[in-house]
């Protein structure tokens, strides 16, 4: 959840004339960003099995997203090249996604990155979905066959990022549509803002945010992946920190070094929160729903793997991508979904989509390799 960068503003100020001769706090003036702690070639600490190519595909599939920024993958290497992608338990999201749904869509954008990693090195990835339930912690094993080099600008997965604010107005350009659908034919859907359906899905987003900004359990979850000290957040390189939220500037100084992630469940950051998310739904070309053809596990990982291809094509096109999952993950939200479509339709996301004039370097933090890879 963002918060209102001009109430920040106003409170900084006043809190900002007792500081006065404190120079020396402003010293971590600029929240800790990915390109502070890592570049993504750079080798990792050596893992038994694996060569520097390994740690490398590994190292592009963690730039996947994943709700809350939780990472929830564990990669078990059972030999050099058969590994098993995982389910951390500890790394779910009970309140806001109970039946694993959305954790299965993270592993399978995790799992397309890896592939698309893989075949620049020369290594085929064949995947096989082995869980029989998105409560299982196997879930897909993956056997590496070495093979012909294939093209892929690994820059795309490296300058990925979830941008929300900045969005134009401007309607989605047909040339552009027909390269973002090309890994989800028929299965994207684009409402233009101004159209009916862009309105309907606006005020989903709205409603869906503001019955979860008061629900506790979600609150405290959402507390949990909160990384506001840059100490915090260089000891987990997971969850969401103050650059990763785009609290930026004096804004950000201020809550990395006065807030706590519990005053965030507090009410007047609750309104703030809901007020952001209107500003921002009002923003953009319109939104996407990006549907699945059925709701198995597999249904869920392929999908992961295609949203994951979508992303990459709209950084291509500097264009943003913002899920705002609340309207599927709310009951209420799921109800209205339900009575007012056929049961053939199973959205998986609702994305906000906007042209950017400059796309920003991504912020977000991630895992070292070492740290979420298990011998077999
Ligand atoms: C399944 C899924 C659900 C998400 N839901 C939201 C959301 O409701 N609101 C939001 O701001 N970002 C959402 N995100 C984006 C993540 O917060 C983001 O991927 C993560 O913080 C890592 O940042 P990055 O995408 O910039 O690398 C979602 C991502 C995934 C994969």
């Amino acid at each position: 959840m963002n918060l209102c960068r001009r109430e920040f503003l106003k409170t900084g100020l006043a809190a900002g004339s007792l500081l006065t001769g404190a120079g020396a706090l402003m010293t971590s003036c600029s929240g800790i960003t990915r390109a502070k702690l890592t570049s993504v070639n750079a080798s990792d600490e050596p893992i038994a099995d694996l060569d520097k190519r390994h740690i490398a595909i590994l190292n592009y599939a963690s730039l996947a997203p994943s709700g809350h920024n939780s990472q929830p993958w564990i990669v078990k290497i059972v030999e050099k090249n058969k590994w098993i992608i995982g389910a951390d338990p500890d790394r779910r999201l009970p309140a806001v996604d109970p039946n694993n749904r959305e954790l299965m869509l993270s592993l399978g954008a995790f799992a397309e990155n890896l592939f698309l990693a893989a075949g620049t090195f020369g290594l085929k990835a064949e995947m096989q979905i082995i869980a029989k339930t998105s409560f299982d912690q196997e879930i897909i094993e993956v056997t590496l066959k070495e093979s012909k080099s294939e093209s892929y600008p690994l820059k795309r997965i490296t300058q990925r990022m979830t941008a929300k604010h900045g969005y134009l107005a401007n309607e989605i350009k047909k040339e552009d549509m027909t390269a973002l659908s090309g890994h989800l034919k028929g299965r994207l859907f684009y409402f233009p803002r101004g159209t009916e359906h862009a309105q309907c899905i606006e005020e989903g987003a709205v409603e869906n945010f503001r019955i979860q900004a008061n629900r506790g359990d979600a609150l405290q979850e959402l507390a949990k992946w909160l990384r506001l000290g840059n100490e915090d957040a260089k000891r987990h390189r997971d969850g969401l920190t103050t650059e990763g939220m785009e609290i930026r500037g004096f804004s950000g100084w201020f809550v990395r070094n006065f807030f706590k992630p519990e005053d965030f469940m507090k009410p007047r950051f609750r309104r703030q929160g809901i007020y952001l998310t209107e500003k921002l739904a009002q923003q953009g070309g319109g939104w996407f729903i990006v549907n699945s053809e059925g709701n198995t596990v597999a249904d869920w990982i392929d999908t992961g793997r295609r949203f994951e291809r979508l992303a990459l094509m709209a950084r291509e096109r500097n264009i943003a991508i913002h899920p705002m999952t609340q309207h599927l993950e709310e009951k209420a939200g799921q109800k209205q979904i339900a009575d007012n479509h056929d049961a053939n339709i199973m959205p998986q996301f609702v994305l906000r989509v906007g042209y950017l004039s400059k796309y920003p370097d991504p912020v977000s933090l991630r895992r070292p390799v070492s740290w979420f890879v298990k011998s077999g």
